[in-house]
């Protein structure tokens, strides 16, 4: 399975590729993931993300283009993958397009994640992540059983600097400006499929398997 999850900040992407990545044994290449990692270690790449990503904004596509074209490279993308917050925008999609045409590869779908606008902040706003093992929480819709405290490696859970309201609702407007175009795009190409991403988790990843034939 190569797919790309679509859809505005905290419509889940990330939780449901996590249970999907395990049970079918695919990449999931989160751009996200891999920019919190490297302002974490102080690389080059972090510092230069860093001030985009506190701001809410994008980081420039020519930084995540050249990112995401070493990371499919590698071996473990030979299996199948998840593109997780990639493309974010159009260059970044005719990008991503040249680089599978080069690798041969063709995508399986691009899922869509539909969900209503409030649920989104409710959903960003009460977000919690183990900073250890990076399993996500949620103090409103799935807590631990000791507060603060990760129920798989126990570790310490932390909120994302970007998860405060005042950046949540700047980056939904950049989803708006930037990422929704794509939804269009890929229509137009006849990948894309749509999920209903505010229902219970089971069920978006029951909808996900269904859509691309698992
Ligand atoms: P990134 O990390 O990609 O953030 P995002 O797209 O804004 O997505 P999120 O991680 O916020 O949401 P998600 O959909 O994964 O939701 P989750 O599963 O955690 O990017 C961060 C920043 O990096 C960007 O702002 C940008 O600066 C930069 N960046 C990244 N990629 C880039 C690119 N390609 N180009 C340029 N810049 C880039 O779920 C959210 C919460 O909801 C969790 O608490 C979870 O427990 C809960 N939840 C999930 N599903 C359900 C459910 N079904 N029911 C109840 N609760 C649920």
């Amino acid at each position: 399975m190569r797919v790309i999850f679509l859809g505005s900040p905290g419509a889940g992407k990330g939780t449901q590729a996590a249970v999907l990545k395990d049970r079918y044994g695919l990449a999931h290449i989160s751009t996200g993931d891999i920019l919190r990692e490297n302002v974490r270690s102080g690389t080059a790449l972090g510092k230069t993300a860093k001030k985009y990503m506190d701001s809410g904004g994008l980081v420039p596509d020519d930084v995540i283009i050249a990112m995401m074209k070493e990371r499919l490279q590698e071996p473990d993308c030979r299996g199948g993958f998840i593109l997780d917050g990639f493309p974010r925008t159009v260059p970044q999609a005719e990008a991503l397009d040249r680089l599978l045409d080069g690798m041969g590869i063709t995508l399986d779908g691009v899922i869509l994640f539909e969900i209503p606008r409030q649920l989104v902040i409710d959903r960003l706003t009460g977000r919690r992540v183990c900073g250890s093992c990076g399993e996500i929480y949620n103090v409103r819709f799935k807590n631990t059983k000791v507060p603060g405290v990760c129920d798989r490696c126990g570790g310490e859970l932390t909120q994302r600097d970007d998860d405060r309201e005042e950046v949540v609702i700047r980056r939904l407007e950049v989803y708006e400006e930037q990422t929704a175009p794509l939804v269009r795009y890929y229509e137009e190409k006849g990948r894309l499929i749509r999920v209903d991403a505010g229902q219970e988790g089971d069920r978006v990843v029951a909808a996900i398997e269904k859509a691309v034939g698992l």
